[in-house]
Order: structure tokens, then sequence, then C-alpha cells
């Protein structure tokens, strides 16, 4: 196992779209677990593959207080069950120290495979509905500041830059 450099914004490679998995080999179970070492020692509820320069659509969530249920996402979609939305103060590990209340649809049905391949349906609401939609749109090369004002996005931005460049 091997802990993965967590990509910044305003980093291009987040942008990339992601491309679907195909082959569900021992290199797959190996990036999964390197994504999942590399969540928990950032200290994050979500990680995909895009936020470590890997473009293939995949995902590692862990929404529990414990930080020992990982649920792992291939390929996933989602439909929203609720139109109803949840605003949440997002963070992401890729716009390290900055929170932005995001508005979502609360309840959305999963549809994805597990690292075997194997697909499965999952209805999420709450905190597990609003980090899959956050992770996904990773995986769409989107990101949260996306959703706000360009004023706060560009402060946003320039703060990182200066944090990178003093690095
Ligand atoms: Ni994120």
């Amino acid at each position: 196992m091997a802990l993965r450099t967590i990509l910044e914004f305003p980093d291009m490679r987040l942008r990339t779209i992601a491309t679907p998995v195909v082959n569900f080999d021992s290199s797959l179970s190996c990036l999964i677990k390197d994504m999942l070492e590399t969540m928990y020692s950032a200290g994050g509820i979500g990680l995909a593959a895009t936020q470590i320069d890997v473009h293939q659509r995949i995902l590692v969530i862990d929404v529990s207080e414990n930080r020992d249920k990982p649920q792992i996402f291939v390929n996933p979609t989602f439909t929203v069950s609720d139109q109803q939305n949840l605003d949440y103060d997002e963070g992401c590990l890729s716009i390290p120290g900055f929170y932005e209340t995001i508005s979502r649809p609360k309840k959305v049905v999963i549809h994805s495979q597990d690292q075997h391949g194997k697909h499965f349906d999952l209805e999420a609401d709450g905190i597990l509905a609003v980090c899959i939609q956050h992770e996904i749109d990773h995986l769409d090369g989107k990101l949260m500041v996306d959703y706000i004002s360009r004023l706060k996005r560009n402060r946003i931005r320039s703060k990182l830059e200066k944090k990178h460049k003093a690095l």
C-alpha cells in the first residue's frame, strides 16, 4: 500500500473526465487500497480517483463515526429520489481549509459496481447522498467551487496558489 499525493485546486488535472473501469483485477484492488489509505490519512470522508491523478471512475467513501465502514463505488451514477434539496457545509481534500455551503438533492439512489464488478443499488440520504454527489462530480472534472460565486472562487484560488508557491 502507498499514500498517494492529492491534487489541489486549481490544478487542471482535476478537470479531467474519468473513464469507466473495465478490468476488475488485482491492480484495481491495489489502487482502491491506496485510495482508502490516502483518504483516511488525510482525514477525508470521500476520495475520487481523479484527486490522485488516476482518471478512472472509482470512489471511496467512509461517512461512519468510527472511520471503519469503507464503501467502494466503481462506475457509480445516481438518480435523484427526492427533489428536495439539502444545504450542507462541504469540504474537499483538493481544496484544503475551505468550507462552502452547497445545495444538492437530499435523497438519491446510487447505481454502482463493487470492486469485483458486481452491480448494486443503494439508497442514500443525508451526508452519504451529499458525499456521493460531490465525489461523482470529481469524476466529471467538477469541483464544489463551481457552485459558488466567481468572486469567492477566485479568492480561494489565489489563496491556494499562494500556498502552493510557498511550498
Ligand atoms: Ni472533493
